[in-house]
């Protein structure tokens, strides 16, 4: 995502790897339905778009004729965007940023002060995400001590992020230091974020890529084609249970059965400090259609019904190792979580 002259560039994901086409966004709205249709997708580019999204609606706000009326607009502009997905915790986590950046001024501030705030916050957040993500790859690819073909499962490279993604950073840096050979791509129905995104992010670095069905993930783990598996987050409990794409939980039962490593790259944005377990974490379901049809085809009787969950969560017990941007943390979790809890409100 590119910000610039008043405008946000997003790479329109629903199109790819077919056609490589731009979406300008010239309003907070435009953000909300970009973010709704997963034109941008992924937990911390959803942030990122988010805090845009909030320059475009201070701007708007701006014209309310009082410092109240203008909070009052600009936080039912949040109230939407908070609405636009529920499961990814960097939605919400921006979204309280930059409203904190808006407690720091009152009545007495002149609206141009508080909106050029408010957009320096927007840059900040996509930029600290670049660096986040810099330092969670290499502090992942230590993880990496010999060569070895990894899995993954749907997508947490570039796209989902502002720049290089957090286990696709991994992966390129460990890549770079000549231990990864292969990467196994789970196609992640229902809507194929790893053959359409990830297969495409990869190749286009040259990074050996292949395809596999999601339930083919076993019998390469059988068959010992695979050495560890390292997949991204949309929310993490204080407990360390692991909120991700739909099937990351049987991927996750499937290397422990197979003495295979289970990795999670994610930044402390992933976090959410609130909560105790997985149990508390809301599940995004997605529409019938999806499931109902491949290609535009039908491929299920009218008037079934249909369980399309967008997320599941992997238990802690089944996590190896949680790679974030303050080191590696290992179980047992709690302990490991409350102290990036406490390195986190001094950051
Ligand atoms: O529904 P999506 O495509 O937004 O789901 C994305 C994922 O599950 C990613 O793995 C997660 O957001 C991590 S992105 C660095």
């Amino acid at each position: 995502m590119v910000w610039s002259n008043n405008c946000l560039k997003l790479l329109d994901q629903t199109l790819l790897p077919g056609q490589v086409e731009y979406i300008y966004c010239h309003s907070w709205e435009r953000i909300a339905e970009a973010i709704k249709k997963l034109e941008v997708r992924g937990a911390p580019a959803i942030g990122a778009a988010a805090a845009f999204a909030m320059v475009f609606g201070a701007r708007e706000a701006a014209a309310a004729n009082s410092w109240n009326a203008f909070k009052t607009a600009l936080l039912s502009v949040s109230k939407q965007l908070a609405q636009t997905r529920p499961t990814a915790v960097n939605l919400f986590w921006a979204l309280k940023r930059m409203e904190e950046v808006v407690e720091r001024f009152d009545e007495n501030s002149s609206p141009g002060e508080v909106l050029t705030a408010l957009e320096q916050e927007a840059i900040a957040i996509a930029e600290e995400d670049k660096a986040v993500n810099q330092k969670i790859s290499k502090y992942g690819a230590s993880l990496f001590t010999a060569p070895q073909a990894v899995l993954t499962h749907c997508n947490a490279g570039a796209l989902a992020t502002v720049a290089l993604g957090t286990a696709l950073g991994v992966i390129r840096e460990a890549k770079a230091q000549g231990n990864i050979t292969k990467v196994f791509v789970d196609e992640t129905r229902p809507l194929l974020q790893g053959a359409r995104l990830t297969a495409w992010e990869l190749h286009q670095d040259g990074i050996p890529v292949t395809l596999i069905t999601d339930n083919t993930a076993g019998w390469v783990m059988k068959n010992k084609m695979v050495q560890s598996v390292i997949v991204g987050a949309d929310r993490i409990a204080r407990n360390g249970d692991v909120a991700n794409k739909i099937g990351t939980y049987s991927v996750a039962v499937l290397a422990r059965e197979h003495g295979i490593p289970f990795y999670v790259a994610a930044p402390v944005s992933t976090f959410d400090f609130s909560i105790k377990t997985g149990n508390d974490i809301p599940i995004e379901e997605r529409c019938a259609n999806e499931v109902k049809s491949f290609g535009g085809c039908c491929i299920a009787p009218e008037g079934i019904s249909v369980f399309n969950p967008a997320f599941d969560v992997t238990l802690n017990s089944l996590v190896t190792a949680i790679i974030t941007e303050h080191g590696v943390l290992r179980a047992p979790y709690e302990q490991a979580i409350e102290k990036l809890y406490q390195i986190s409100k001094k950051s």
